[in-house]
């Protein structure tokens, strides 16, 4: 990567962007842990997607200005988003609602191509988003596999991964990070594993993609899935997938709409201001790259630059909460590993309810997660599908150490303790 070390975050000033975190209730500031399932959002992408209602709110194709100014936007937002994937063109990026959304599309489509008896492997890390869509194929006389974890590091099995995979398996799906406990598995490896049987490499990149790098090529996925609602911009699916086999496969779509790339995968109107919003997004992560234009190398700047005070911010919390005596994380917590995990962190304080120790820091207006995070198969893996789940503390960029130690202090004061 091209960022020198020194490059660090100028955390005041990029905390200056973002409204919502000057945001006060009763006199005390907030602190945004909840990041894993959506985060804040800087002043432009709130000015991009003004700027789009006021001066080019039309629909696609038509031969006025502002239909021509939605459209010339929406084609500036997807370069963009090549760039941010490393898709070699834009056409391999297809926009729409959400993650959960585009893989039912996606997986639907391929089930026209497959037969009773083909087979999806999944792992024990995913979230629902990334098993409901296979497992509805079983209607069809598919079978879905699970290669499992070792716990509690909740480090992928790639041997076992190696065990379920054979030459039934048209598809290897699974996660780039962990949402619930932030385990970043091998993907290269597991592109190999795929690939051997001819199998497509299907990677839900929504909880990596505000953490770490997206690229498609190096991973050699066939498929990826992100959200950019969950790095800084608008609730927005992006899909990317292998030209030819976004051409090859048929999506589910109405009689008019292009048979071309990549509108035939985009089925209705698009969320055109949303898909503004989402340039602003990319603008603002080029900016911490030190560009102002939303291209690779200011990607790349700005993830490790990002990576770089996550990591400093998981590692204090990390060692924070295995002072408190009883706490137990769930995933890596070993400081030379922690470039193996995103700074997502799952605990549990026993006998204290995850749902208690949320409540008890929103009462401090600190935000967390408690529950499954619709991780529901993980969370019955390490069998605390009865008891509560976990409380997950999730980081993001704009986090400050001084939140991270507002956090230990206020947990540590949970009555009880
Ligand atoms: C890892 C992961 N995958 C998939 C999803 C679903 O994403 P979406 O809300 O865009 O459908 C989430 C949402 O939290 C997630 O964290």
């Amino acid at each position: 990567m091209g960022a020198p070390a020194a490059a660090v975050l100028d955390l005041q000033s990029i905390r200056r962007q973002f409204p919502a975190l000057g945001l006060r209730v009763d006199g005390d500031p907030v602190v945004y842990l909840d990041n894993p399932a959506g985060t804040q959002v800087p002043q432009q992408v709130i000015d991009r997607t003004a700027e789009y209602w006021r001066s080019m709110n039309a629909n696609h194709g038509g031969v006025f200005i502002t239909s021509q100014r939605s459209d010339a936007m929406v084609d500036r937002t997807r370069y963009a988003a090549a760039a941010f994937l490393n898709a070699s063109s834009p056409e391999e990026v297809i926009f729409g609602a959400n993650m959960t959304t585009l893989t039912f599309a996606v997986s639907r489509a391929m089930a026209r191509e497959f037969q009773p008896g083909d087979e999806i492997v999944l792992t024990r890390l995913e979230h629902d988003a990334n098993i409901s869509p296979w497992m509805a194929l079983e209607e069809r006389g598919v079978r879905v596999r699970f290669a499992d974890i070792k716990v509690p590091e909740c480090v992928l099995d790639l041997a076992d991964l190696e065990r379920q995979v054979n030459p039934r398996t048209r598809v290897v799906a699974i996660t780039h990070a962990s949402n619930a406990v932030g385990t970043i598995p091998d993907l290269k490896a597991v592109a190999q594993i795929a690939h051997r049987v001819g199998a497509w490499l299907w990677v839900d990149a929504v909880h990596y993609g505000p953490h770490g790098l997206i690229d498609v090529q190096a991973v050699d996925c066939d498929f990826l899935v992100c959200s950019s609602y969950k790095f800084y911009g608008p609730h927005l699916g992006l899909l990317y997938g292998k030209r030819d086999l976004l051409r090859r496969l048929r999506p589910y779509k109405v009689r008019p709409a292009t048979e071309e790339l990549p509108g035939r995968w985009e089925t209705g109107t698009q969320n055109h201001e949303c898909l503004a919003g989402l340039y602003g997004a990319f603008e603002y992560l080029a900016d911490l790259g030190g560009s102002t234009a939303p291209e690779r190398a200011a990607f790349e700047r700005a993830a490790a630059r990002i990576q770089a005070h996550e990591g400093a911010l998981v590692a204090r919390l990390i060692d924070g909460l295995l002072q408190l005596p009883g706490v137990k994380i769930y995933g890596i917590t070993d400081g030379e590993r922690l470039n193996q995990r995103a700074p997502t962190v799952s605990l549990r304080w026993d006998p204290h309810r995850p749902e208690d120790l949320s409540r008890w820091l929103a009462r401090h207006q600190i935000f967390t997660w408690h529950g499954d995070h619709y991780a529901q198969v993980l969370i019955e893996r390490l069998g605390l599908a009865d008891r509560g789940g976990t409380l997950r503390i999730g980081i993001a960029h704009y986090n400050t150490a001084s939140e991270i130690d507002l956090l230990l202090e206020v947990l540590a004061g949970f009555p009880g303790a």
